[in-house]
């Protein structure tokens, strides 16, 4: 809800409110982000300017307290007296970068900012949403900043982006352009940022902020496996559960930038939009420039506050409505299994096998088409290789259909390997500067998706695929960071990359948009653009490929700061792991996937009748609880110890709860874990998911459990409680040898690196 009063704005969402005003002298002045409070005189949470001494500099000569480098500001402009970092820079038809923009006027309009080029958050209509534009007009220059504020009905993630218009009769340059700022007093913050790299992303780094400018960015192309757009603050006294905590992510997947900083007069100013290194813009008389949206929130429940509301934003508004709260399917993908090395007999059978174990979607990954033998050649011939399929695509397509499977395919379609017949016919589609050669990497280059040629080709190529073939399912890769930024198509290269996520946009848009039944699952080397933006075309990512259980708990955790469940591609890989020959019981490997969306990526043929039983078992359990383990309010519980997690997934009477260690000690102690959310009184049971433990991989112990000889596997004993919500809150004391209740001493010495489920429901009459 969205109100004005008297200049004041009044942006009131389920839970917070985010208020700001015109000042005397025109600027907007931020007040107050947090708690809900109903719309009132402001004064209280104003800022008391108080400035005017020393070297300051006053805006106007006759108010000199009001300077524009103590206000709290919503969009700063550049050169008048605020010497904080800028949201915008811009070099005027003049040859001046000053600018000094004022409010002009405002509108508040139902619905959300659309836009033609951008992912936005959507909404269904007549729910409610609302949005605020505010007009800021230069006080020289006849150019506008168009504000835009969006409220989603029962959301508390407020977007905004902004719109430059040129109204003057000569270009203009942007230098920088964020889609957000805002101002706000310092409550001892620190900033939880997801750092990381191939096969080790969405790391969770805390760091105070303090005086100067924490900068958080990607110049790789795309959003990046190296800093996610997204991050969150929380003020000193704030835990997972409790205290004043904000959120901030942006709905773009190109090169992004945030910048955090903490200024003299105890401020925190933040911000976030594209990468401003590398970026000009020109923009020509009459015409305007749109920003990426940016998503904002608050919770006063902590961290764990800020990550549902995200989860919820992009469950209820960002991923495409066709696939809202819908549930996945659980995939098998044959990568792991089989690489290049595949022909249809051989898929055929793993997805005989794989139907067997209660798999619903099968995808046939890289090495399908063209020559596609090894990751040096073929990509961007998207025509099936008739020795691997002699019967053809659509026939073997139909044959999985027949099995009562789902059925995927993947491409790398912004991508070209030298030896292939597209780069043979098309050399000028590649992204390369004149005269200097190319950077590979993994043996190909990018495609110059600012072309609208190259834009046609891809969406031709993927769309015909996908009608010729009826798949149900597309996984989307980009396997390099992109280099050699140029495209001859352009006056100033220095819009190459943006314009590159304009054009893939543009081409997602044009296959999918059509074809809403189809389910976009996007990968970048894992998870390289896992990003809002990619969301509102697939709504499921591949996490990593690091499929390492122990390493995904920390990668699963990282994304569970700004990303749902549902949107978290986890599969179950053979062991030892095949990146980090880690060995793990299927147990731990199907319970770590369970909290994201389940698949299988090995190699079936290899699996013991053991494993196969054990399998059949995860799917059924995924397939009971799968709405609450995707869609369930997530809550991560503070770690006892470093090494240990703990996840719930809540939806409301039942929970799952899952206990899980990256490291045993032999002489372990208790453990608690707490489940919240539960109704205090009502009585619960609480029942740990079966699983076993496979004997095979602790051969040499078999002496030492005599009750174990002859058997291949034994059934865990199944743990059960029961006791009222509020005695489950309070913890229930769990020894960690609850796996294997009776022989596990000798086993957890070896390795076992432990995790159990626990369902909690409320006790039966
Ligand atoms: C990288 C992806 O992350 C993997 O899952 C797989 O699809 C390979 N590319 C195939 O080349």
């Amino acid at each position: 809800m969205i109100e004005e009063r008297q200049h004041v704005f009044y942006i009131t969402t389920a839970h917070t409110s985010y208020w700001f005003r015109v000042t005397a002298h025109g600027q907007l002045e931020h007040l107050y982000y947090g708690p809900r409070l109903t719309p009132q005189d402001p004064t209280a949470v104003a800022f008391k300017h108080t400035s005017g001494l020393g070297s300051t500099v006053a805006y106007d000569e006759q108010d000199w307290t009001y300077s524009l480098d103590t206000l709290p500001q919503e969009y700063a402009s550049f050169g008048r007296g605020d010497f904080r970092d800028s949201p915008l820079i811009l070099k005027m038809a003049d040859g001046s970068y000053v600018s000094d923009f004022v409010y002009q006027e405002h509108h508040i309009y139902s619905g959300v900012a659309p836009s033609k080029t951008l992912p936005q958050a959507t909404d269904q209509p007549d729910t409610g949403s609302q949005t605020l534009y505010v007009t800021l007009r230069d006080k020289l220059q006849a150019i506008t900043l168009e504000l835009a504020y969006t409220v989603l009905p029962d959301s508390d993630v407020i977007t905004r982006r902004v719109v430059l218009h040129n109204n003057t009769a000569k270009p203009l340059v942007i230098d920088r352009i964020m889609s957000a700022q805002w101002d706000m007093p310092n409550r001892g913050y620190a900033l939880h940022s997801f750092a990381g790299a191939w096969a080790s992303e969405m790391q969770h780094h805390v760091q105070p902020v303090t005086d100067g400018t924490i900068v958080l960015n990607s110049l790789t192309g795309g959003s990046s496996n190296k800093q996610n757009p997204g991050f969150l603050l929380s003020a000193a006294e704030a835990t997972e559960d409790t205290g004043w905590a904000y959120g901030v992510n942006l709905l773009y997947s190109g090169n992004h930038e945030s910048r955090i900083q903490h200024t003299n007069q105890n401020f925190v100013r933040l911000m976030t939009g594209i990468n401003s290194q590398g970026f000009h813009w020109s923009v020509a008389p009459g015409e305007a420039f749109e920003t990426p949206s940016a998503a904002l929130t608050f919770s006063d429940r902590g961290l764990n506050g800020v990550s549902q509301h995200f989860h919820k934003f992009i469950n209820d508004n960002v991923v495409p409505p066709a696939f809202q709260h819908q549930d996945r399917p659980i995939v098998y993908n044959n990568w792991e299994a089989t690489y290049f090395n595949f022909n249809e007999d051989k898929l055929f059978a793993l997805a005989q096998q794989a139907k067997d174990l209660g798999v619903e979607l099968f995808v046939i990954d890289d090495g399908w088409f063209g020559t596609r033998d090894d990751d040096t050649q073929g990509l961007g011939d998207y025509t099936v290789n008739a020795r691997k399929f002699p019967h053809g695509l659509p026939a073997f397509v139909q044959r999985v259909h027949g099995l009562g499977l789902k059925v995927g395919l993947w491409f790398e379609p912004e991508m070209v390997n030298e030896n292939s017949d597209l780069y043979r016919a098309h050399p000028e589609w590649a992204v390369h500067v004149p005269g200097r050669a190319p950077v590979l990497g993994r043996h190909q280059l990018v495609l110059d998706l600012t072309q609208p040629a190259v834009q046609d080709y891809i969406v031709q190529q993927v769309s015909h695929v996908i009608d010729t073939t009826g798949i149900d399912y597309v996984k989307w890769d980009m396997n390099r960071h992109i280099t050699d930024m140029y495209s001859p198509a352009l006056a100033d290269n220095a819009e190459f990359n943006h314009r590159y996520i304009l054009g893939l946009y543009a081409v997602l848009r044009r296959i999918f948009r059509p074809r809403p039944q189809v389910l976009l699952e996007t990968c970048s080397s894992g998870g390289n653009r896992f990003d809002l933006g990619m969301l509102t075309f697939g709504p499921q990512i591949w996490s990593s490929d690091d499929t390492d259980p122990i390493e995904r708990l920390t990668i699963q955790q990282g994304l569970s700061y700004l990303y749902p469940q549902s949107a978290i591609s986890a599969h179950v890989s053979a062991s030892p792991n095949q990146q980090t020959l880690r060995v793990v019981p299927l147990s731990t490997r199907g319970n770590v996937a369970s909290f994201g969306v389940l698949g299988y990526e090995m190699d079936l043929n290899a699996l013991t009748d053991a494993d196969r039983a054990e399998i059949r078992e995860q799917t059924a359990f995924y397939k009971q609880y799968r709405h609450l383990l995707q869609f369930g309010t997530f809550t991560r519980h503070p770690a006892a110890q470093p090494q240990q997690f703990r996840w719930q997934v809540q939806a409301g009477d039942t929970a799952i709860a899952g206990f899980f260690q990256q490291h045993i000690s032999a002489a372990h102690g208790y453990d608690c874990l707490p489940v919240t959310g539960l109704a205090p009184e009502t009585m619960y049971t609480m029942a740990s998911k079966p699983q076993r433990i496979m004997l095979s991989q602790y051969a040499g112990l078999l002496d030492h459990l005599p009750a174990a000889q002859g058997r291949t596997s034994i059934p865990d004993a199944q743990e059960h409680y029961t006791g009222t919500g509020a005695l489950l809150a309070t913890g229930v004391m769990l020894n960690n040898q609850f796996m294997l209740s009776g022989y596990s001493d000798q086993v957890r010495m070896l390795g076992d690196y432990g995790s159990t489920l626990y369902v909690i429901q409320p006790e039966q009459e």
